[in-house]
């Protein structure tokens, strides 16, 4: 597995209400974005809906961003464990193309429905939507009808 071969795939905007008192971008807004940027990477990863945020390494804001600009989010896996996904995570400005932040190691873990650690099965990155949960097809299927 490549840990540097990051698809940056979600754009956010720089909006007025994602600044701080000093007119940049609010980092406990950055930080909202990239947890569910990893939230939905680990669900297609894992193929569940039921993976949860376990564990950030240190978080470096070495640029930012004014309103206006916009930044893009990449990760990549870097470990398959047995019931966690680890993932490393890139922000960069797409205006001043600064690096904004990276993150070394974001956990997640892929509970079962009592919210118990699961095994995922998983050893290597999908780049495809095969692991989409499909358990929400019923429901998709009761609006259609
Ligand atoms: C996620 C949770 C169920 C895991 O419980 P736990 O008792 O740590 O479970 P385990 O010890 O079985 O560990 C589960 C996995 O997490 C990994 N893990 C546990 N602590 C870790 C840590 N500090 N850093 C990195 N990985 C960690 C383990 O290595 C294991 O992975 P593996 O099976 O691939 O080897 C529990 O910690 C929890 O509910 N946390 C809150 C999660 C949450 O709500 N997050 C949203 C933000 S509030």
């Amino acid at each position: 597995m490549e840990p540097n071969d990051i698809t940056f795939r979600t754009r956010k905007w720089v909006k007025p209400e994602d600044l701080n008192a000093n007119g940049t971008l609010f980092g406990g807004s950055l930080l909202r974005w990239i947890d569910e940027e990893a939230a939905i990477y680990a669900i297609v990863q894992l193929g569940n809906q039921r993976a949860v945020t376990k564990y950030m390494s240190e978080i470096n804001f070495v640029s930012s961003a004014e309103q206006g600009d916009i930044i893009e989010m990449g990760l990549t896996a870097t470990h398959f464990g047995r019931t966690s996904l680890t993932m490393r995570a890139q922000v960069r400005n797409m205006i001043t193309r600064d690096l904004i932040l990276s993150i070394d190691k974001i956990v997640f873990v892929n509970l079962d429905k009592d919210g118990v650690p699961a095994p995922h099965g998983f050893t290597e990155i999908t780049y495809d939507r095969d692991r989409i949960p499909t358990t929400v097809l019923p429901r998709i299927r009761e609006r259609e009808a």
